[in-house]
């Protein structure tokens, strides 16, 4: 049978500068947020601390020294046939406090070397410019983005690395996950609105006025950059980025439909709204007002916004959640949200549930609602994997859960929606953003490294990277022989 995906159908993998880089102070690297965060695990929440302390694990300081070898993993993706690898760009390495005078070369010599090294493997890079962290400093002074000044100083960033990289970098991604901003947690990781989130099991408040100026604020930085790409840079494609949380009604009650219509309008298009589309949506003003939410709007904000609408969308895709209004409707966890269970569905061991067709159906309201091309730019399943006495992986789970979700959007392709790419989230086991686990393995390939700190950063392919390769060399035709 032939392949139901187009030809020209990027294949890849994604993670985030925080996540895998380490070096975490080398060659003029600032502390990014990321870097305060200490080890956590499922139901135990990550720590915050303001000082660095010496006897503490901060298991993002190192990663999996991404930073050092880097060569040996893009040749490994290049073995599975990717030709397209999502990552991020650490903001601190480029200005270690934020808004220095001048840029540290040493950081963007870097990513030069990674691009060139993706480049002679025929990888395209798709940057995402903000992947939950920012320079602590900017913390420290402005309490992340519930400052309007991050803006200028966001855009500054973004010119000079765009300027830096421009004959490197076609595909570009604004905010990660964007959406959940509208949530305690997302306070944390996407707006790094942290001050005062210090100490074990701190209870700050953050408010839905902060969450929402917050956002408002990474709208207009979004749309200045997206503007200022489609003016000086005309091969750039840029693009969104939205943690999608499929919802479904509990029962059929309309209460629990009308719930879910709510939660579909909050978690999910609220933000793309704004960034496909150039405004905010119809429904937005009623629910500031019932949230007590008024926005501080400036001139030029809704122009900057209306300007940077994106070219494509992208979102991450992990598990669906259920919305229900009656009293025994149980919640499960995800890492930045909680949504219902779902009795017809399994879980991962972190309470991830697995829903394949649950893409698809995303993919469709996503299309239909946009019609612009789209890209699942993290997929994947955290899981304990076991390495065999001859070094060998076997995590058929994995290779289930990709499979099934490659079957779904090829299905959703067929359906029409324009799809464009695919990247895994985690082709090589990362730091956990959720719980800061290493043991919580998303990779293809294993890397020799535990939650004490131990290991010795060994690389090791499992049996889904034959999996993968496979699918990538037919063009998931493979799956249907
Ligand atoms: C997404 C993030 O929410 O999920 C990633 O963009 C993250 O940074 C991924 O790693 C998986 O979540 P976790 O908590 O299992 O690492």
């Amino acid at each position: 049978m032939d392949s139901m995906f187009p030809e020209g159908f990027m294949w890849g993998g994604a993670v985030a500068a925080n996540q895998c880089e380490g070096a975490w102070d080398v060659d003029g690297r600032g502390p990014s947020v990321d870097d305060h965060f200490t080890g956590g695990g499922y139901g135990k929440a990550r720590e915050i601390t303001v000082d660095i302390k010496p006897d503490v694990l901060y298991p993002n300081h190192d990663g999996i020294d991404f930073y050092h070898r880097y060569e040996e993993d893009i040749a490994l993706f290049a073995e599975m046939g990717f030709n397209l690898f999502r990552m991020s760009i650490a903001w601190s390495r480029i200005f270690p406090n934020g808004d220095d005078a001048e840029p540290n070369e040493m950081g963007l010599s870097f990513y030069d070397r990674v691009f060139d090294c993706c480049r002679a493997h025929g990888i395209e890079p798709l940057v995402t410019l903000s992947h939950y962290e920012m320079p602590y400093s900017l913390v420290e002074r402005y309490n992340g983005w519930e400052s309007r000044e991050l803006i200028d100083i966001f855009e500054r960033y973004c010119a000079t690395v765009f300027e830096r990289y421009q004959d490197k970098v076609r595909y570009w991604l604004t905010f990660n996950e964007i959406n959940c901003g509208t949530s305690r947690m997302g306070a944390l990781f996407e707006t790094s609105m942290i001050r005062g989130f210090e100490g074990p099991g701190s209870k700050v408040v953050v408010t839905p006025q902060q969450c929402y100026q917050a956002l408002h604020h990474q709208f207009v930085a979004s749309g200045r950059v997206v503007r200022l790409a489609h003016e000086r840079y005309p091969q750039f494609k840029m693009g969104n980025m939205d943690c999608f949380i499929l919802s479904y009604p509990a029962t059929c009650d309309p209460a629990d439909v009308f719930a879910t219509q709510q939660e579909m309008n909050r978690m999910n298009w609220y933000c793309s709204d704004v960034q496909v589309r150039g405004a905010y949506p119809y429904y937005a003003k009623r629910y500031w007002a019932e949230h007590d939410v008024e926005l501080d709007i400036r001139d030029g904000d809704m122009r900057d916004i209306a300007d940077g609408k994106v070219d494509f969308y992208t979102f991450s895709y992990y598990m669906s959640a259920t919305v229900g209004t009656h009293e025994d409707h149980k919640l499960t966890q995800g890492n930045m949200s909680f949504g219902g269970k779902n009795p017809y569905l399994e879980a991962t061991d972190w309470g991830w549930q697995i829903d394949p067709l649950g893409l698809r159906i995303a993919l469709n309201e996503i299309y239909a609602r946009y019609e612009i091309p789209l890209m699942v730019v993290e997929n994947g399943m955290g899981a304990f994997d076991e390495v065999e006495e001859d070094g060998s992986i076997h995590d058929p789970y994995r290779v289930a859960y990709l499979e099934s979700h490659v079957k779904a959007m090829a299905e959703a392709v067929t359906d029409g929606v324009d799809l464009i790419g695919y990247t895994w989230w985690g082709p090589i086991d990362i730091v956990s953003a959720g719980t800061g686990e290493m043991r919580k393995r998303y990779g293809f390939i294993h890397v020799d490294k535990y939650d004490d700190g131990t290991g010795t950063y060994e690389r090791r392919r499992k049996d889904s990277f034959f999996a993968y390769k496979k699918i990538i060399e037919t063009n998931g035709a493979c799956l249907y022989r």
